[in-house]
């Protein structure tokens, strides 16, 4: 006899793991760059937007499909509807690039902190980062870094052997550790930042809407790009976070507590970040949109600005905000891991242990050998927008169509399950959003990236480089898909 499936010892369990996946480096270090480089305060109405528009319907969807047909996403659509498992792999390899390069942002982080103490970046934060720390390099090149190696080995370790602890004393046990402390620290560190002369003139950044950037369309793709990534939604981590609850558990009402707890932590970064951004205007005489360059880099070169204009004092404020990462980062990396290894052991009949050892092993080589070379924030960058722009958008829309479109019996049978079991009922204006609103704002999104990047491609980046690490990523998520769907199921179960 098989195991039973791995369960939540509660439903505050259950939430507390979904807040620890939700929020994560895109709360802290992706949402306030993704919105410097948007306008700022352009981006957060389009950002509300899609929450509501899309984030929200759509965290519904992937909560009532993982706890009705109590599985991983590929099974878990095959049992919804027999032709969409392959749909399920999409997101499953999608979540798998995810965490390949998120152990990197998490290894930068955790160096971050250490270097808080003593401020080692010294006079010049952007050299430093750049230069000294990721040794990066303007051409493509397999050179070593050695202290980046060593900080993924450790962020692999730690992760894996959380995995191996299983839902409740792996997952479960971390965010119980997590959560607290990552709200004590980043209070602390936001109401230091608040502190801050200048701060307010970084809040009106943040706050004030420009209607003229709301015209631009990659404003808005980015807000639809981020609210996936941030709610963990459509890469499958909500289906299988789901697939462990009770038959009867409360969904309505567990995804508005995760929902809103994950977008009131985003806009807290966002406060945090831009309060310290009016600072050093403040301090350099420049508009806020022009303080610091670098979007990708935004959390490691305006923080350490920050902190070295604060004296001795500043450490302990480097040591917070990277921590802060660093404990976001864990409890959402292991979510993010959670998916392909639930996705094996579920298809094949594999034991956790098997599949850890083989998909989180496999997944963790990649990783080491990509990002201790020089060229890991290139790959970062290009990986991330692909994965994101392209990959959690399609994996997403191919479910909703899949669902609301082309098998058309399958969100009634949804919504009567979900509304018969949670305390907010679902009606109409959840069926409107999922059928007309979502997709088709995920296929304007969608063909307005392709047409920026089949014209213009992604940032400065060489086109080989573009091509291999962006639309190979693509090609490994399609062709993955179809080859995993064909292999055959070896689990006796299902
Ligand atoms: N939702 C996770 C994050 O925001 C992946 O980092």
């Amino acid at each position: 006899m098989a195991a039973p499936r791995e369960n939540w010892s509660s439903r505050s369990g259950f939430i507390l793991a979904a807040v620890g996946s939700a929020v994560g480096l895109g709360n802290i270090w992706r949402f306030p760059y993704v919105a410097y480089e948007n306008g700022g305060g352009a981006f957060l109405v389009p950002y509300l937007i899609a929450l509501v528009t899309a984030g929200l319907p759509l965290l519904y969807l992937d909560y009532v499909v993982g706890q009705k047909y109590r599985s991983s996403p590929p099974t878990a659509y095959k049992r919804m509807v027999k032709s969409a498992e392959a749909i399920g792999w999409w997101q499953v390899l999608v979540a798998t690039i995810i965490a390949i390069y998120y152990a990197s942002v998490l290894t930068w982080a955790g160096n971050f902190m250490f270097f808080s103490f003593g401020q080692q970046w010294g006079a010049d934060p952007e050299a430093y980062f750049f230069k000294t720390y990721l040794q990066n390099a303007d051409t493509m090149t397999w050179e070593f870094v050695p202290h980046l190696f060593i900080g993924l080995v450790i962020v692999w370790g730690i992760s894996l052997a959380i995995m191996y602890g299983g839902i409740k004393k792996g997952v479960e046990l971390a965010n119980k550790i997590c959560i607290p402390l990552l709200l004590i620290m980043f209070t602390l560190l936001v109401i230091q930042s608040l502190r801050l002369p200048g701060a307010v003139d970084g809040l009106n950044a943040f706050f004030t809407p420009n209607w003229s950037a709301m015209t631009d369309p990659k404003v808005w793709l980015a807000a639809y790009g981020h609210i996936f990534f941030s709610l963990s939604i459509g890469f499958g981590i909500m289906v299988t976070f789901a697939s462990y609850l009770p038959r009867n558990a409360n969904l309505t009402g567990s995804g508005l507590v995760v929902g809103l707890a994950n977008s009131s932590f985003e806009i807290l970064a966002g406060i945090g970040i831009f309060a310290a951004l009016g600072f050093m205007a403040q301090s350099s005489g420049l508009p806020v949109s022009e303080v610091v360059s670098s979007g990708i880099g935004l959390a490691f070169i305006a923080f350490p600005k920050l902190i070295s204009s604060m004296g001795p004092s500043g450490d302990i404020v480097g040591f917070l905000f990277f921590g802060s990462l660093v404990i976001a980062g864990i409890s959402s990396i292991v979510s993010i891991l959670e998916v392909p290894i639930a996705a094996f052991k579920d298809k094949f009949g594999w034991s956790r242990n098997k599949s850890v050892t083989i998909i989180g092993g496999l997944s963790a080589l990649i990783s080491i050998v990509l990002f201790s070379s020089k060229n890991a924030i290139t790959f970062v960058d290009i990986i991330d927008n692909f994965a994101n722009n392209i990959g959690i958008v399609v994996g997403a829309l191919l479910s909703i169509v899949w669902i609301t479109w082309l098998n058309r019996s399958v969100l009634p049978e949804l919504t009567q399950h979900i509304n018969r079991i949670s305390s907010i009922k679902l009606g109409k204006t959840w069926a409107f959003m999922l059928t007309v609103i979502t997709p088709l704002s995920l296929l304007v999104a969608l063909v307005l990236t392709l047409k920026s990047l089949l014209t213009k491609g992604y940032g400065d980046y060489p086109f080989m480089t573009q091509l291999i690490f962006g639309w190979g990523v693509v090609a490994i998520f399609g062709f993955g898909a179809l080859v995993l769907t064909v292999l055959k199921n070896t689990n006796k179960e299902i």
